[in-house]
């Protein structure tokens, strides 16, 4: 028989596997000034000339505030069992502080219900990245307030839905809030000061820890508190010491400074040595680790691409080509002696090399160093130049084969013993990405920017298989 000819074995998951699309509430919302509704640091920096591509905004985004019922419906047909969504702050809590506002609210409410009355399981974040302005005006993340801030907002939402929804979120990827908001600046608010971004960094950490016990104490014992990072899989160029010592520097600035709190209630001792020449820390009060180091029923990983890292010298590349952006200041603070490479293979409409096996490295790293956590894959997809075919379709076979190699990867950790539950899809449909505007397109449902139209892609044909028959389609 030749080796073409071999049968293939189905890649099959666990029976209660969730099958998700994750989004995020400025990505997709619109609806900027309804209901109460203020601004948030996206809305000022997207509104800032220059710093999005085409001068993009979220006004309207694709206006899912309107037509969430639709979107829904779309989700079901789709066959998804799971979706992943962010609470707008400033919709809920338009200063940031003080009493929630009930139509806000009540919007979430109606979309809870919507989703459970179609059997598809909600997963609330509850920041991703939209701080109200008013408190960036006070100092934002790098002000012990906001955390304090957070604390008061999670309540608020927990004790709001906390009835009806399980799966909780408390921050999406705090990395990029805190080095690409106030490191490279390339995200809202926009700001390039290293310490900042260190202490944005530390109330983040503070931040979960005192958002999750805000969820937990008004919220029944059953729901689930987790936090979703977009952990780094930092490789060397070489096994010399020094490009060895350049990824201990960015594991320790990308994962160790989120999860070393978080999970192990402490900072990397190797942290805080490449960063005291830009901070001594002494922001970091007693008690703020143990805080940041709450009990965690799941843990959630976004996984896009790798990273390749060597120490920097002349003939190598300078340490901006991180796949983060551009902008002339750095978001690796004490890093300046790194230098990022490309690394080999097919790329993504993002620059982002194509590498599943990260993505079966990351869930085994965080299936030793945090045992017995749960792991949900929070966010995995990839962004291509979709189009409309003249038969009205959009066929985009290189996501199918994103998804698929990601999946496979996924299924191979289960089977090498790592206790995932779930994916979850970046993103169910395309949007507003970031500083990208719309000229990315992640979505499994193609978005018609002029009409709103949404069409599937043949790739949510495929997902929609996938998770009706819990198997990989070939
Ligand atoms: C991570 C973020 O959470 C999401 O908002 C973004 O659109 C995707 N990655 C793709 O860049």
């Amino acid at each position: 028989m030749s080796e073409s000819a071999q049968p293939v074995t189905p890649v099959t998951f666990p029976p209660a596997f969730l099958w998700g699309a994750a989004t995020s509430a400025y990505q997709i919302e619109g609806a900027v000034r309804e209901d109460g509704r203020t601004p948030s640091i996206w809305d000022t920096f997207s509104h800032t000339p220059g710093r999005t591509a085409g001068g993009d905004t979220g006004d309207i985004a694709v206006d899912h505030y309107h037509r969430y019922r639709d979107d829904v419906k779309l989700m079901a047909e789709l066959g998804l069992n799971a979706y992943r969504f962010s609470i707008s702050w400033s919709r809920v809590q338009p200063t940031g502080r003080g009493p929630a506002v009930q139509v806000g609210l009540d919007f979430y409410r109606r979309l809870v219900d919507e989703l459970l009355a179609h059997g598809i399981k909600p997963a609330i974040t509850l920041y991703h990245w939209d701080l109200p302005q008013e408190l960036e005006d006070a100092g934002g993340w790098p002000e012990r307030d906001t955390a304090l801030r957070f604390a008061e907002y999670a309540r608020i939402v927990g004790e709001a839905l906390g009835d009806r929804v399980e799966n909780w979120i408390t921050l999406n990827e705090p990395w990029c809030s805190a080095f690409l908001g106030y490191g490279s600046g390339v995200h809202a608010p926009g700001r390039t000061e290293p310490l900042a971004s260190l202490r944005a960094a530390h109330y983040l950490n503070l931040a979960h820890g005192l958002g999750a016990q805000a969820l937990r104490s008004v919220m029944p014992a059953r729901n689930q508190v987790a936090v979703s990072l977009n952990s780094s899989v930092v490789r060397p160029f070489s096994q010399s010491a020094a490009d060895l010592a350049a990824v201990r520097k960015i594991d320790d600035l990308a994962n160790g400074v989120f999860h070393g709190p978080m999970l192990h209630g402490a900072y990397p001792a190797t942290l805080l040595e490449a960063t005291s020449s830009i901070t001594d820390w002494s922001y970091v009060q007693d008690g703020d680790l143990r805080t940041a180091n709450q009990p965690l029923d799941a843990l959630g990983l976004n996984y896009y691409t790798p990273a390749l890292v060597s120490a920097a010298d002349e003939s190598r590349q300078g340490p901006r080509a991180d796949g983060h952006g551009a902008s002339s200041y750095s978001p690796w603070p004490g890093a300046d002696d790194v230098a990022f490479h490309q690394t080999p293979g097919e790329r993504t409409e993002m620059g982002w090399t194509i590498d599943p096996t990260g993505l079966h490295e990351l869930i085994m790293r965080y299936t030793r160093e945090a045992p017995g956590l749960p792991l949900y894959i929070t966010e995995n997809g990839a962004a291509y130049d979709d189009k409309v075919d003249s038969d009205g379709r959009v066929h985009d076979p290189e996501r199918i084969a994103y998804l698929h190699g990601h999946l496979a990867a996924v299924r191979r950790a289960i089977t090498d013993g790592a206790d995932v539950r779930g994916y979850y899809l970046w993103s169910l449909m395309d949007n507003f990405e970031w500083a990208y505007g719309y000229g990315k397109r992640f979505g499994a449902v193609y978005v018609d920017y002029a009409t709103l139209a949404r069409t599937p892609k043949s790739s949510a044909h495929w997902y929609a298989k996938a998770a009706r028959t819990g198997q990989l389609p070939p």
